[in-house]
């Protein structure tokens, strides 16, 4: 069981989880910190459980995770940022997490659109972000983190799409060194988003992703749409060539077309 003592011990933050609530068991650490964000917690909060009942996934999924196995948390933000520019908040999570695991395992990550990381080509961490506005600006941002970490086997087709650092790389990761290593990542990096310097954030991701210039089905409700992935618009959209035209995606799945 992740502690909060042991997570308190090493952590070398000077805002992201210096109010931390650590639970062994919750429906969701998303549902937790929003409601904490409603009602006036800090910037920084962060929320960790062991097991998730009801854990949010993208689009209105579930996120199943293994008892004890994985990291699944959620912090709190309040950067001061207009309602448009609230979906950098994405890319700050995926570089700050790709920095992270980098470090940790000393192997390369991908990430891919919108809010996934990838390992190998299969996804180990997904992110969910819920934001709340007011007058068009950002009130606050809840940034939901996934991790498979020490699990071993997924469910279904997961079992072909779905990876845990463990899977890759053949020894467990201690859990609670991690999570200090995402803190301390998401808190040097939201010092420099804070300041404005967003350039490296959008570099970095733009450098760990592999989709521009190929094939791509992306695919949002009832839309799919196969083109080539062009680039990312200002607000983070994903802005794919057609034969007849352009479309810019702000949410749906993405998939790289293989060539034979
Ligand atoms: C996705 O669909 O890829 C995003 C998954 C995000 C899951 C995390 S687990 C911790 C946090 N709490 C939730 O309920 N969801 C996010």
């Amino acid at each position: 069981m992740i502690s909060k003592q042991h997570i308190v011990k090493g952590l070398k933050t000077s805002v992201i989880g210096r109010k931390l609530f650590v639970f062994e068991s919750i429906d969701s650490t998303n549902a937790c910190a929003k409601t904490l964000a409603e009602t006036g917690t800090s910037e920084g909060t962060v929320v960790v459980a062991d097991h998730q009942t009801a854990g949010r996934g993208r689009l209105g999924r579930t996120w199943v995770s293994e008892k004890g196995c994985n990291l699944l948390f959620s912090i709190v933000l309040r950067p001061s940022l207009p309602k448009d520019a609230s979906g950098l908040l994405t890319f700050f999570s995926a570089v700050f997490i790709a920095r992270a695991l980098e470090k940790m395992t000393g192997h390369p990550v991908e990430c891919k659109w919108p809010n996934d990381i990838l390992i190998n080509g299969k996804k180990c961490c997904g992110i969910l972000l819920e934001n709340s506005f007011s007058q068009e600006k950002l009130d606050f941002s809840v940034v939901g983190i996934g991790i498979n970490v020490n699990q071993s086997t997924f469910e279904g087709d997961l079992e072909t799409r779905a990876t845990s650092l463990f899977r890759e790389y053949k020894k467990e990761f201690d859990r609670t060194q991690l999570l200090q290593h995402l803190l301390l990542e998401a808190d040097t990096l939201f010092s420099s988003l804070k300041k404005g310097k967003t350039e490296t954030i959008m570099t970095e991701w733009n450098n760990r992703c592999s989709m521009f210039g190929k094939p791509v089905t992306v695919s949002h409700g009832k839309e799919v749409i196969s083109g080539t992935a062009v680039a990312l618009s200002a607000e983070g959209g994903l802005i794919v060539k057609t034969p007849t035209g352009q479309s810019t995606f702000y949410a749906g799945d993405v998939t790289i077309v293989q060539q034979e």
